[in-house]
């Protein structure tokens, strides 16, 4: 209980599954909750978009989670090594490892742009610190973002020190205090997005946002959306590329699967839906573009900090908190990599995350470019489904929409089709009816699902 875990502060409260909480948390929330998650609810009309997205985080990411934490848990080693494992053991094909390779190139891919994104906010922290939003008009705060994304040199320099942040850490293998630094810096960020709901509530525009959110309108939802929808749900669990079956690996065996995978789900969605309160009010109050993209927040949450008492400090403080948590979740994206690098290349810890990070940190460029010199360049513009999207917005759609859930989808297929029945139910421990409830899930459900979603993408293109 809360009351023994205080009293034994130091050992009792640093159980593992308290460390495993934090560990997955850190990954989970990030700038998926409060850079994206509006964004692309926004983009995508709102109320029907977040429908969506709640039913695939419940029926899809949180069966998905349970079954990644299992199966490392089950292999105790490595992603690629723990399906490597139980493949040989059930003497099944070790290809399945390529779920393992899905993880490593998708968590580099997203890094690149993660990383770009995670330098605006690096920048933000400067811009609240010395005053720049205090009392500026929306279109004053909308000249300060375009202005920063024209500039590619300032780009380059925050994203090189957010890279820098992430490759540190991996390199020194010192993730444990930061983990810990998690368990005070995400109440804190999540009581600064209370705040700035508070003064959301004032605008006047408040109910309009939450019927914005919360009232679906299935007209304004399109089958792109439906995957953005399904996509964003495998982004913000960090799922689809093996980090929770890393994770897993360290999870004592008397501790639910289930439980602990639900906590994590559910402090991610508080986080997003949050967001989302704190933003729209603003976005509606000050007659902005709720479709205005990936600038969103970047556009809004200044004026609230530059509007309300002791902006300054808060807005300073918010930026903050949003670098530590995109922090922790740059972290888990780099590991995969550099794990493999070790494992397979035979390289060391220092070696592989610079070397990874480097050109993890190249690709970037990409990305701030797309920005501003390459903004009208769109490689893939010729299909239906790609028109009008630069690289940057590509990475974005290929990781989170396309490998994620194909990740998720092997996982699924792999747990429910391949590992044996006893294994799951020993590991899960659940009463027969909820263990049955989550085996048809990952048997059926979420294959044919995520099967679904993608052949009506690929049909519509
Ligand atoms: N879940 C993180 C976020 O919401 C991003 C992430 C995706 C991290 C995949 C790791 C793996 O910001
Ligand atoms: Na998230």
């Amino acid at each position: 209980s809360a009351a023994t875990e205080g009293s034994n502060a130091g050992r009792g409260l640093w159980s593992s599954r308290f460390a495993f909480i934090l560990a997955a948390t850190g990954s989970a929330v990030g700038l998926g909750n409060i850079w994206k998650f509006p964004y692309v609810t926004g983009e995508n009309g709102g109320g029907a978009f977040v429908l969506v997205y709640l039913l695939c985080i419940a029926a899809i990411g949180l069966p998905i989670m349970m079954a990644e934490v299992l199966i490392g848990r089950r292999g105790g080693r490595s992603p690629v090594n723990s399906l490597k494992q139980i493949a040989k053991q059930q003497g099944i094909n070790p290809s399945w490892r390529a779920v393992g390779a899905i993880g490593v190139i998708a968590g580099f891919l997203i890094l690149s742009f993660y990383s770009v994104i995670g330098g605006w906010a690096v920048s933000y922290v400067g811009s609240a610190a010395s005053g720049q939003f205090t009392g500026q008009s929306a279109e004053a705060i909308g000249e300060l973002f375009s202005s920063l994304l024209a500039d590619p040199m300032t780009l380059l320099m925050w994203h090189s020190l957010f890279m820098a942040l992430v490759v540190l850490v991996v390199a020194k293998g010192v993730r444990a205090g930061l983990e810990r630094a998690v368990s005070i810096l995400m109440p804190a960020l999540f009581l600064l997005l209370l705040a700035v709901v508070g003064f959301a509530m004032t605008t006047g525009e408040f109910g309009r946002a939450a019927s914005f959110l919360f009232q679906p309108d299935f007209s304004k939802l399109t089958t792109a959306g439906v995957l953005v929808a399904l996509g964003h749900a495998f982004f913000t669990l960090s799922l689809g590329m093996a980090v929770m079956m890393a994770y897993g690996s360290y999870l004592p065996k008397d501790i639910s699967i289930a439980k602990t995978s639900i906590a994590v789900c559910i402090i991610d969605t508080g986080v997003a839906l949050l967001a989302g309160l704190a933003i729209f009010p603003i976005v509606f109050a000050n007659g902005l573009e709720p479709g205005a993209g990936p600038g969103l927040i970047f556009q809004t949450l200044p004026l609230a900090f530059g509007q309300m008492p002791m902006g300054s400090l808060f807005g300073t403080l918010f930026f903050i908190l949003l670098i530590f948590a995109a922090w922790t979740s740059g972290i888990s994206l780099l590991e995969p990599i550099v794990e493999w690098l070790e494992e397979q290349k035979g390289m060391n810890r220092t070696t592989s995350a610079l070397g990874a990070g480097f050109v993890c940190w190249a690709l970037g460029i990409a990305s701030i470019l797309s920005l501003n010199l390459w903004s009208g360049f769109a490689p893939l513009g010729w299909i239906t489904m790609l028109e009008g999207k630069t690289i940057f917005d590509l990475l974005d759609f290929f990781t989170a929409n396309i490998m994620l859930p194909l990740g998720g989808l092997l996982v699924a297929v792999f747990a429910g089709w391949i590992m044996s029945r006893k294994a799951m139910e020993e590991e899960l421990a659940l009463s027969k009816p909820m263990f049955n409830l989550w085996y048809v899930t990952v048997r059926f459900i979420t294959p044919v699902a995520v099967g679904t979603v993608f052949v009506y993408n690929l049909v519509g293109a």
